[in-house]
């Protein structure tokens, strides 16, 4: 019997990793380090004298599309980052090019409360405006000093202008909170009914934005925090403790006028659901414990998730950052395990994937940046390989043959 498994199990294995060869990703952009594309080389020798650009210290971390551009977040995480949001086209000129400030230099000053402090992610909604997270907070991984209030801002990506700038009131920032993801809940044609959810993952709340009158209130719920065992990762032999909660979220499809939100915190296997409806009721902040439900099967060891998103089909894709893949889920499936699959698996290119994004185009597509966090934190990053990618892949093209394919199950 276990021979046997042994035999099949291994021929599984192997047919496995033939139809996950990463057929379905591509890589737009990679980069052994950062740079950013200073006005002159003269202005970038500069701020290296200085101390206002350190390369080895920029990572990114968000990424976001619209149109014929991509967004990505280098958040001031230790000294040396000099500007927290950039552009790039979508169409690659080169391999590894220089960041390019959004929306200019000028939003770019460190210490000034007018201009951005470290923008952790963004997430644009379908009337072409990016809600953008910054932190307020430098050196998060040296001495944290919190310079501003965590901040939401809304960029319109037609004129690339900021049009809206919502510092998180003082009362649903608590000590040592981590205001880290975010993501954006519209199905007005005209984005009216707009509401934002922003994960805190140190402090285990989930605060609602909503855009019609500029209102923040704040869930809190047992299910946003990690679990134990799961706070205790390996990767590439590098063994560390982190205890993040509340991260990832996905929306699903809209049924009856209601929506769900699907979540889970960072070092946890487990999958969670709560109906948009209650989240957007300020009245359920205190009275809505039996709302916030478990999805179904535990991912198990190794099941820890940073970001998810789900695509027009109800495919859910998320990051499994200890096993360099990408799974899918269809959500019209019961949250089991043999209902969800392996889409990539890459020991090289998909070290920590950590944002994940779907975007708003017709064909959708899906972006992924994968950068190595954990490395980076404990300084052990190599410059002379490629750490930091941006990836792409077709959502549908991608779950073919898996059983995450949606018209197996539509009935
Ligand atoms: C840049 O940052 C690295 C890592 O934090 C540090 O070892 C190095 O001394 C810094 N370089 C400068 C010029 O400050
Ligand atoms: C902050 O930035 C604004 C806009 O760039 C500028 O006008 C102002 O002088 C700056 N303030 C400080 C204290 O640097
Ligand atoms: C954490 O992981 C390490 C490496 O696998 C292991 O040696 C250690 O026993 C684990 N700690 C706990 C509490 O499980």
């Amino acid at each position: 019997m276990k021979l046997l498994c042994l035999i099949l199990c291994i021929g599984f294995t192997a047919a496995y990793r033939d139809h996950t060869q990463n057929k379905a990703l591509n890589t737009l952009y990679r980069w052994k380090q950062i740079d950013f594309a200073y006005p002159s080389e003269q202005d970038k020798q500069q701020a290296i004298a200085n101390g206002r650009f350190n390369q080895t210290n920029v990572i990114p971390l968000g990424i976001e599309r619209w149109r014929n551009r991509i967004f990505i977040s280098t958040p001031a995480w230790k000294k040396g980052v000099p500007v927290t949001l950039s552009t790039l086209p979508t169409s690659a000129g080169e391999a590894s090019p220089p960041l390019t400030p959004y929306p200019s230099w000028e939003w770019h000053n460190a210490g000034n409360c007018t201009g951005f402090t470290s923008v952790f992610r963004m997430s644009v909604d379908h009337c072409g405006v990016m809600w953008v997270l910054d932190s307020g907070q430098v050196e998060a991984f040296e001495t944290p000093r919190q310079l501003c209030p965590p901040t939401l801002y809304a960029i319109d990506l037609d004129t690339d202008t900021v049009i809206g700038k919502y510092p998180i009131p003082q009362k649903f920032v608590l000590q040592n909170s981590l205001i880290t993801n975010l993501v954006v809940d519209s199905r007005d044609a005209q984005c009216r009914d707009l509401h934002v959810y922003i994960a805190d993952a140190w402090r285990f709340g989930l605060i609602v934005f909503r855009n019609s009158d500029a209102a923040f209130w704040r869930f809190s719920h047992y299910t946003f925090y990690p679990e134990p065992l799961l706070s205790n990762y390996t990767l590439h032999g590098l063994n560390y403790q982190w205890s993040d909660g509340l991260f990832g979220m996905s929306l699903g499809k809209v049924h009856l006028g209601d929506r769900p939100l699907y979540y889970h915190a960072m070092s946890s296997s487990l999958e969670f659901v709560v109906s948009t409806s209650v989240l957007r009721d300020p009245s359920r902040v205190d009275n809505a414990v039996d709302e916030f439900k478990l999805l179904g099967d535990s991912r198990g060891p190794g099941g820890q998730v940073s970001a998810a998103a789900i695509d027009r089909n109800g495919v859910m894709f998320f990051n499994l950052i200890s096993q360099d893949s990408i799974g899918c889920w269809n959500t019209y499936t019961a949250f089991e395990s043999r209902n969800w699959d392996i889409v990539a698996t890459n020991f090289d290119t998909l070290v920590f994937p950590n944002d994940l994004r779907i975007d708003h185009e017709v064909p959708q597509f899906a972006w992924i940046i994968s950068n190595r966090l954990p490395m980076y934190q404990f300084n052990l990053i190599d410059p002379n390989e490629y750490n930091y990618r941006v990836i792409y892949f077709d959502p549908v093209e991608a779950v073919e043959n898996t059983v995450c394919q949606p018209q197996l199950y539509s009935f």
